[in-house]
Formats: structure tokens, C-alpha cells, sequence
């Protein structure tokens, strides 16, 4: 089989986004100055946006989503402790066990009844206080929820969460590298959605389609803590305004198209169900989780791949496709057929 130079249709991951010419002329003509010494003009105001949307006092700009998840995790965890998330989470799957390597806890994951974890598997997770129990020291939360197929976890779930983290005297965090498309979704506030969390981390390389980035919000107090920790893991960057502009472009111009995404995800989502005995999860948002009823999933994307569209593949028996502001809804209609022919095919 083929593959193209080229693809018709990349729809691996909300991360293939290039800028477009607007973010890059905006990114380009970025006022700036030296961040690790005093300060850059633009990057202060892509933070004092971001905490402002978060409804948090303050904001700091990370090169990535996983710096400043790890990053929050070193400042509210205590080594030789454990921090508990839903066994799906991109923290445990997909940081390379920073958590342990780096902040010297272990993880906890714990696996609910639904999709994701709600506040029963939450409160059933956390140990009775002994000698013999390792004790428990921050939760973290995710939404929308990658490995749960782009699931949101709504306000009042998420309330009733960190109401069972702070009556066990934890802090949470919310990894949000999404939390836009949960807000763009369910018409509930960035701000209401943040609230019950001491720090979130919002990306700005998904769904808004800035190159780099992403922002760690909470108290001035945790937040004056976690510079000195970004500087300990080498992300205090010079001139990062150019790089604040791309990601302020994509919070004032890319937030509200994220309902196309998620338009586009259903649409994707209705073609491939039952093909081949595939069941997909119901998509919330942008992600498109393919279940396969064998494990296939190098045939799948092998096959998908000749006829010039790309897939990732989650596990063996699950490829995922996500919506995106380079996949419009158009190319998605023209191409994602595609995606059922290879699934028949390889599942025949
Ligand atoms: C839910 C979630 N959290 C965190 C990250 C990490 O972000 P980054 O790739 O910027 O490190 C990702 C990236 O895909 C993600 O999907």
C-alpha cells in the first residue's frame, strides 16, 4: 500500500494544526522582552487574559501542557505520597511517569464505573488514614477527557469531585488541556469550570491551533511557587512573546469555531459506527474513539493511510480520530468515507 506525500485528510490529532497566516503575522509583529529577566510585554497579557477567562488571579506561560501539569503537581504533592487521577488520564498514559521521575510521587489510578471517574470511585479511592497506607496528597482531574474519547465531564459532576477532594483536605488540579471545547460544548464558563480547582492547565496547541503552549491559572500564591518550579525544569523562556501571540490569536479568534470541530467529530462519528463491528464513543467534542471488535488497528490505519487519510492508533484495537481547524468540516465530508472503507476493509 501507498501512502500519500501529502494527506487528503490528517486527522491523527488536534495537534497537526499550522498557524495560519493571520496567527503567524501576529506572532511575527509580537511586541517583546526578555521573560526569565523581567518580563515580556506580550506574554503578560496572553496571562492576564487567560487568568481572567479562568476566573483565577493569576496565569503563567509553559511550553507545554505537560511542564505545567507536572509543574502543578510538584507544588501541591509531597513526595512519597500519591496523587490520584482516573486510570485513563493523559498524566499517568502520556507524560512518562514525570510524576514519579520528577516529583517523586506515585500515581493512583483509579478506574469508575462510567467512562470516567465520578465522586463515589473517588471517595472509594482514597485510603483510610493508617500506618500501613500511603497517603494520599492531591487529585487531578481531566476535561475534557482525551482516553474517554473527548468526554466532558460536566459542572455539577466536577463540583461533587472536588467537593470529595477538599473534604479530604486535597488540592485539585484540572488538566484542561481542552477544557475550551468542554466550555464551547456545554455553553458552561471556562470560569465555572475552573472554579472548583486550585490549578488548571489550558493548551493552546489543540484545538486553537497555536504552534506551542500552554498556561498553568490558580491563586498569586501557588502560581508565584510554580515560576520558580517552571525555572527548575528549564521552561523559563527569553522572548516567548512571539509565541504568547500565536496563542492569544488562538484564544481571541479559535475559540468559538471549536463547535465546527465538534460538528465534525459527530458527522465522522455517524459514518464509521457498526462498520465492520466497530463501535465508536459517542463524541462529546472533537475526539473520535474507534473501538475495533479485533485488534487491527495497524491494518486500519495502514489502510486508511493508502486512500490519504491518517488515523492514530490508540491501542491495538482502537484508532482515534479528532476534528480539527485544519480538518474543516468540508474535507471531513469529502474524506472521512475513507475511513469506513478502510475500516470495512480491514475488519471484512
Ligand atoms: C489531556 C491532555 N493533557 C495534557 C497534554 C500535554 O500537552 P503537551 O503536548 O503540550 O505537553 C495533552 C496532549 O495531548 C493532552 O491531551
Amino acid at each position: 500500500m501507498t501512502e500519500f506525500a501529502v494527506p487528503l485528510l490528517d486527522v491523527r490529532s488536534d495537534t497537526v494544526t499550522r498557524p495560519t497566516a493571520a496567527m503567524r503575522r501576529a506572532m511575527a509583529d509580537a511586541e517583546v522582552g526578555d521573560d526569565v529577566l523581567d518580563g515580556d510585554p506580550t506574554t503578560r497579557r496572553l496571562e492576564a487574559v487567560v487568568a481572567e477567562r479562568l476566573g483565577k488571579e493569576r496565569a503563567l506561560f509553559f511550553p507545554s501542557g505537560s511542564m505545567a501539569n507536572q509543574t502543578a503537581i510538584w507544588v501541591q504533592s509531597t513526595p512519597g505520597t500519591e496523587i490520584l487521577l482516573d486510570a485513563d488520564a493523559h498524566i499517568i498514559h502520556w507524560e512518562i511517569a514525570a510524576a514519579s521521575a520528577l516529583c517523586g510521587v506515585q500515581v493512583r489510578p483509579i478506574r469508575g464505573a462510567g467512562t470516567v471517574f465520578r465522586a463515589p470511585d473517588l471517595i472509594a479511592g482514597i485510603r483510610a488514614p493508617s500506618i500501613h497506607a500511603i497517603e494520599p496528597s492531591m487529585v487531578c482531574l481531566e476535561n475534557t477527557h482525551n482516553g474517554a474519547g473527548g468526554a466532558v465531564t460536566p459542572l455539577a459532576e466536577l463540583r461533587a469531585l472536588s467537593q470529595v477532594a477538599r473534604d479530604a483536605n486535597l488540592p485539585v488540579h484540572l488538566d484542561g488541556a481542552r477544557l475550551w471545547n468542554a466550555a464551547v460544548a456545554t455553553g458552561t464558563s471556562l470560569a465555572e469550570f475552573a472554579d472548583g480547582a486550585d490549578t488548571v492547565m489550558v493548551s493552546f496547541s489543540k484545538g486553537l491551533g497555536a504552534p506551542v503552549g500552554a498556561c498553568l491559572v490558580g491563586s498569586a500564591e501557588v502560581i508565584t511557587r510554580a515560576h520558580r518550579v517552571r525555572k527548575r525544569f528549564g521552561g523559563g523562556m527569553r522572548q516567548s512573546g512571539i509565541l504568547a501571540a500565536g496563542a492569544l490569536y488562538g484564544v481571541e479568534h479559535h475559540l468559538d469555531r471549536l463547535a465546527e470541530d465538534h460538528e465534525a467529530a459527530r458527522y465522522l462519528a455517524h459514518l464509521v459506527d457498526g462498520v465492520g463491528g466497530a463501535k465508536v464513543i459517542s463524541p462529546d467534542t472533537n475526539i473520535v474513539m474507534i473501538d475495533l471488535p479485533t485488534p487491527r488497528a495497524d491494518d486500519v490505519l495502514a489502510r486508511a493511510a493508502a486512500l490519504g487519510v491518517r488515523l492514530s492508533k490508540w491501542h491495538h484495537s482502537r484508532v482515534r480520530a479528532v476534528a480539527h481547524l485544519d480538518a474543516p468540516i468540508g474535507r471531513v465530508a469529502e474524506h472521512g468515507p475513507k475511513i469506513a472503507q478502510a475500516l470495512a476493509e480491514a475488519l471484512a
